[in-house]
């Protein structure tokens, strides 16, 4: 039942309704309260739903993500990321011809126009991917301006299909300029991974990627495919509801994605390892990461949601050994100090009454290093697996009634004032 909520402003109170979730937690709809001439103040939008939402639910006391009702531990087991990327964006599970449709349609769209190659180039050798990763897909609003449609389903359909599979390509040629390699052509015989890891390692000739590797590069693309309101997510909400090209978009997540708090902490993560550089030397960093005059803190440790565990992370680590299985490493001397690391916090008491658990990018890091993506990649894959999620909330606002995003502030500058001549000051 929904209840109504009280506020008094000067001796006037006013009743907010509230609005019911289908699961989590209720909120206090304060649209009405402007009228009242009053904002809410939430910086960092802690207590703060920016929208409704039926794309994906977190309970992040217990530990749970679920794609559209599913948990991702079954799809993470079951499915794969072609089909979580159907799923995300149309709702239900696709039939075995809504997923032949699909997948037909990604393999049609996966190459990039050939003109994309000297963008590239135009890039330095070192330059960070994530800039070229950035650049390139709004870089794709100049082929599809004028025939997008925003307002028309079919069109932003048209444009997820699109960003979906292009995507793989774009994260690969910035790989291969990065290495000094003539990119190769995206091959529709493989699957969505396989083909993604062989654009970055192959020859030219036929495919030799592992299996097992392939299966673990699409579970990290579909751990990494939705993750309701995060800041890169709301970015290209916030950027789309201003009716822009989805191209612009989406290449604002991107940006958004790139930050160490964000994305980035997966790269940050096997830098700050290779910085502790020994097991014995863990002590000394968690030490400092409790340090409140120190800015160092755990990277891969803590969220903003889950105060209980990462269920992603806990897949993430299967993974991971799989992986170290599959590829005989028995000494990876990094994952010594993450374990290390882990423990340690995981008996610490600042780490506990915070909340704070390894999280998905603290394994994701080092099994990416050891398929043999360079650390300076990390953030590119999870963008790479992020894409279905964005696109699909960017689908879901513009399907229903939205407005402009335009929060409101509260102004603790000075009051009006005159200007006063440079020479008189
Ligand atoms: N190491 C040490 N202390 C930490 C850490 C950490 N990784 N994370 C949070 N804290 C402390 C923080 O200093 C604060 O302490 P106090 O209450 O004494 O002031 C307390 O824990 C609460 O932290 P917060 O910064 O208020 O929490 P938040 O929800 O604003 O930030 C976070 C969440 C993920 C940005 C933060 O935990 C962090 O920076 N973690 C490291 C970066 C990281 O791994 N990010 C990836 C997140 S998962 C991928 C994704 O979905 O984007």
């Amino acid at each position: 039942m929904t209840q109504k909520v009280q506020i008094t402003i000067d001796g006037k109170t006013v009743e907010l309704p509230t609005m019911e979730a289908t699961e989590g937690t209720n909120v206090i709809d304060v649209r009405g309260l402007i009228s009242e001439g009053m904002f809410t103040y939430d910086p960092g939008f802690l207590s703060t739903a920016s929208c409704d939402s039926t794309i994906t639910y977190i309970d992040g006391d217990n530990g749970i993500l679920l794609y559209r009702g599913y948990p991702i531990d079954q799809l993470a087991d079951q499915s794969n990321h072609l089909e979580a990327s159907y799923l995300l964006l149309n709702g239900e599970l696709p039939s075995q011809s809504d997923y032949d449709h699909f997948e037909d349609s990604i393999k049609k769209n996966q190459a990039i126009d050939k003109k994309f190659q000297q963008i590239f180039d135009g890039f330095m050798q070192g330059a960070h991917p994530m800039a070229m990763v950035g650049a390139t897909v709004a870089g794709l609003a100049s082929l599809y301006h004028k025939d997008t449609d925003i307002t028309n389903h079919d069109d932003r359909i048209k444009t997820a299909h699109r960003l979906i599979a292009k995507i793989p390509t774009l994260a690969a040629m910035a790989f291969r300029h990065g290495a000094g390699k003539e990119f190769i052509e995206p091959d529709p015989s493989l699957d969505y991974a396989e083909n993604f890891l062989n654009m970055c390692f192959g020859d030219g000739g036929p495919s030799n990627v592992s299996p097992t590797l392939a299966r673990a590069m699409d579970r990290i693309f579909l751990l990494h495919a939705d993750h309701e309101q995060n800041a890169s997510t709301s970015t290209v909400r916030m950027a789309g509801s201003t009716d822009c090209n989805p191209y612009a978009a989406i290449a604002a997540g991107v940006s958004a994605l790139w930050g160490p708090a964000h994305g980035g902490a997966n790269e940050a993560v096997l830098n700050m390892l290779n910085e502790i550089g020994d097991v014995s030397k863990v002590p000394e960093y968690v030490e400092k990461a409790k340090d409140k005059d120190d800015p160092f803190k755990l990277m891969g440790f803590g969220h903003r949601v889950y105060k209980n565990f990462d269920p992603r992370a806990k897949v993430m680590e299967e993974s991971c050994k799989e992986v170290m299985d599959e590829l005989g490493i028995e000494d990876e001397p990094l994952l010594h100090i993450a374990n290390e690391l882990e423990r340690i916090a995981r008996e610490d008491e600042y780490f506990i009454e915070r909340k704070l658990y390894p999280n998905i990018d603290f394994y994701s890091g080092i099994t990416l290093k050891a398929i043999g993506i360079p650390t300076n990649m990390f953030t590119v894959i999870f963008t790479v697996g992020r894409m279905p999620g964005w696109i699909s909330h960017w689908h879901e606002m513009l399907s229903a009634p939205y407005k402009i995003a335009r929060p409101r502030q509260l102004y603790l500058g000075e009051h009006r004032r005159d200007y006063v001549k440079i020479a008189a000051r």
